[in-house]
């Protein structure tokens, strides 16, 4: 999964943007700026529920998959400690915020898989997001790699699709 969209009702791409608030009098979109985090808003055609959520996504491998699918002009929001709202791995209490008006979400933990306490985490923010309505969920995982496996199955696990 992957950031941004693009086109007549989208911002553009690597804009921290206003997190996409349904509402029209969110605020617009601030200025695209690169790498950024930005929660790209959905247009005034699109459902309240189309976000793809990328974290990590101002990461290196979260990055890429924003830029294609803002390249797609595809609503994203990147995940980042510095968004708004912001999204913290470590601040679960920030997730339903990071998680609304996502439909689906790439999963890029950090630091790693295989630290003390990753699959317990992941898989409390697989929960959430079922919970909150996401329908689909990707995992940036570790072949072969007992902790990420760990990992693989909460993710597989949390009633996604
Ligand atoms: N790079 C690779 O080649 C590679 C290969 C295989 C697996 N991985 C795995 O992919 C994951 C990300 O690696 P990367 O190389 O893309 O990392 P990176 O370039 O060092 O970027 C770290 C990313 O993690 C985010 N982040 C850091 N602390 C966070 C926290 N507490 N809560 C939420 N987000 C946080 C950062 O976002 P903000 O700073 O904006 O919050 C940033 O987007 C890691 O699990 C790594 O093991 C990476």
């Amino acid at each position: 999964m992957t950031s941004h969209q693009p086109s007549a009702h989208q911002p553009s791409a690597h804009q921290p943007s206003a997190h996409q608030s349904p509402a029209p009098t969110s605020p617009a979109p601030t200025k695209p700026s690169a790498h950024q985090p930005s929660a790209h808003q959905p247009s005034a055609h699109q459902p309240d529920d189309d976000l793809i959520l990328i974290t990590g996504g101002t990461g290196k491998t979260g990055r890429r998959i924003a830029d294609r699918l803002v390249a797609r002009g595809l609503p994203t929001r990147i995940g980042s400690r510095a968004g708004s709202p912001a999204f913290d791995w470590e601040e679960p209490a920030g997730w339903a915020a990071a998680l609304r008006g996502v439909r689906a979400a790439y999963l890029s933990y950090y630091p790693d898989l295989a630290v003390p306490g990753a699959a317990s985490t992941v898989a409390a923010f697989a929960a959430a997001a079922v919970e909150a309505g996401v329908r689909r969920l990707v995992l940036l995982s570790g072949r072969g790699e007992p902790a990420a496996a760990e990992a693989e199955l909460a993710v597989q696990s949390a009633g996604a699709e």
